[in-house]
């Protein structure tokens, strides 16, 4: 590995999931454009985050993060961000109420548009393609035109990353998150719910709390911080010539910094330690997430924390488990015995979507059951092992769509081709989402009592 980094060293290495740009004079002009743009996030909300982040560490919070799998130019909507927003503000308060900690808003949106593939080639019948790389890459359709890598989209991404940025910043900032709408969302989520009975307990608590508040002249219109919430972006850093493109110094403090979203992590296929990609991470100051799968034994993952948080910086890294529903427990525990051994401070978070993906009448599909499943086994482990389950990571849409199947409102087999919408994989439509949102709040409480039982018995 180089000893000295600068925003281009990664290039000098090994790299997986590198796409075929014909036209290299193009692609150099493009990122030299994409330099002289403006940064799309600051320094100072990237720091922000970070110690956001490092409570939750310490076990003083929780994450929520969820988006797209692949953010797309065809549905870039004011409907499409708003719907989202929607629901994972649903989302937050039910995982605020259920861990009496705040939690982390942290979305997979505004630049999650590169995908890593399996296979560089995609076959149908007997045509041989390059495979959809995602939105900044090439384009879905299946056809020649289609797939060769374009580097104008880079721009195109660029520009849809910023609109959409500025929509939520006044989302999050404007109004629209006042606790009293979301609160009234969430109820009619409940009201309109199979499970309504199940989830009415929790969501009466919320309602005589907020009453409560109310009472005492704890109002939205007296306080900011019930009108307004802390909203952050993410993606993963996959196409390292844009995210060095929009590296650039803090002017206060001399640092480099991705100013492409507040949040990047490095993808399960490209955790390579002496790669591209783990090279170019280490060097920026953001938080970054690592996506743990099956194939991470506990010392290489302790190499990657070594050279992704040398200083052991609270916030800086968050481990996103994402094993199987029935993998989860054959691989979790020895990698957090191995981080508690080692002192290390991290987030854990559970990506209950990736490794519980299965086809089902000729669609990728997610079963809610197996989705929830892990959650529950994520939630367990860190029980047994004394640590903190500090977060989830999910693929989720504010949409009606028909993708995953389960939940309280089922989506069969059947269903899938009623709705299916999304560019890559399969996500929780609105339902599901604000629905685990209320499981895992169950669970989180659930931690809370036995935590209580111990403090009293001791
Ligand atoms: N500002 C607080 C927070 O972000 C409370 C809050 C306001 C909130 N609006 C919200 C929480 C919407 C969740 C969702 O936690
Ligand atoms: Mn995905």
């Amino acid at each position: 590995m180089a000893k000295n980094w600068t925003p281009s060293s990664w290039r000098d290495l090994p790299i997986q999931q590198v796409p075929d740009y014909p036209d290299a004079d193009a692609l150099a002009t493009t990122e030299a454009r994409l330099k002289k743009f403006p940064p799309l996030v600051f320094a100072g909300e990237a720091r922000r985050l970070t110690t956001a982040l490092g409570r939750v560490a310490d076990g003083q919070g929780f994450l929520l993060q969820g988006g797209d799998c692949a953010e797309s130019f065809a549905e870039h909507e004011a409907d499409n961000i708003r719907d989202f927003f929607r629901v994972f503000l649903q989302m937050a308060v039910v995982l605020t109420y259920g861990a009496q900690q705040p939690v982390v808003k942290v979305g997979r949106i505004a630049g999650q548009f590169a995908k890593p593939r399996s296979s560089n080639i995609e076959k149908q019948g007997d045509v041989e393609l390059p495979s959809y790389r995602g939105d900044i890459i090439n384009g879905i359709d299946f056809d020649e035109k289609s797939r060769i890598p374009d580097p104008e989209r880079q721009i195109m991404a660029y520009r849809q990353s910023a609109a959409t940025l500025n929509l939520l910043r006044a989302f999050a900032q404007g109004g629209y998150a006042n606790l009293d709408n979301v609160h009234r969302w969430m109820l009619g989520f409940v009201k309109d719910s199979p499970q309504a009975e199940r989830y009415q307990m929790l969501a009466d608590r919320i309602s005589e709390t907020m009453d409560f508040m109310k009472a005492i002249g704890i109002t939205p219109e007296a306080n900011p911080s019930l009108r307004e919430t802390d909203f952050f972006t993410s993606h993963e850093a996959l196409l390292l010539g844009y995210e060095e493109a929009l590296t650039r110094t803090d002017s206060t403090t001399g640092e480099y910094y991705a100013t492409s979203g507040h949040m990047i992590w490095i993808g399960d296929r490209t955790r390579q330690a002496d790669h591209a990609h783990v090279e170019y991470c280490r060097g920026i100051k953001n938080p970054i997430g690592l996506k743990c799968g099956p194939s991470l034994e506990p010392d290489d993952l302790l190499n990657l924390i070594d050279i992704l948080n040398p200083a052991n910086e609270s916030g800086r890294l968050t481990l996103i488990a994402r094993f199987g529903h029935e993998k989860v427990g054959d691989h979790l525990p020895k990698l957090i015995r191995a981080v508690e051994r080692e002192g290390k401070k991290v987030v854990w978070s559970c990506d209950p979507m990736h490794g519980n993906t299965i086809s089902l009448n000729g669609y990728k599909t997610r079963p809610f059951e197996r989705v929830l499943s892990e959650v529950e086994n994520f939630f367990h482990i860190h029980r047994a092992e004394g640590t903190h389950p500090g977060g989830i990571h999910v693929e989720m849409t504010g949409k009606d769509v028909t993708e995953c199947t389960g939940g309280a409102r089922a989506v069969s087999a059947e269903n899938l081709s009623d709705r299916y919408h999304t560019h890559c994989d399969p996500r929780l439509n609105a339902t599901q989402a604000v629905e685990l949102a209320f499981l895992v709040a169950e669970l989180l409480k659930g931690g809370r009592v036995n935590e209580n039982k111990v403090a009293v018995n001791a």
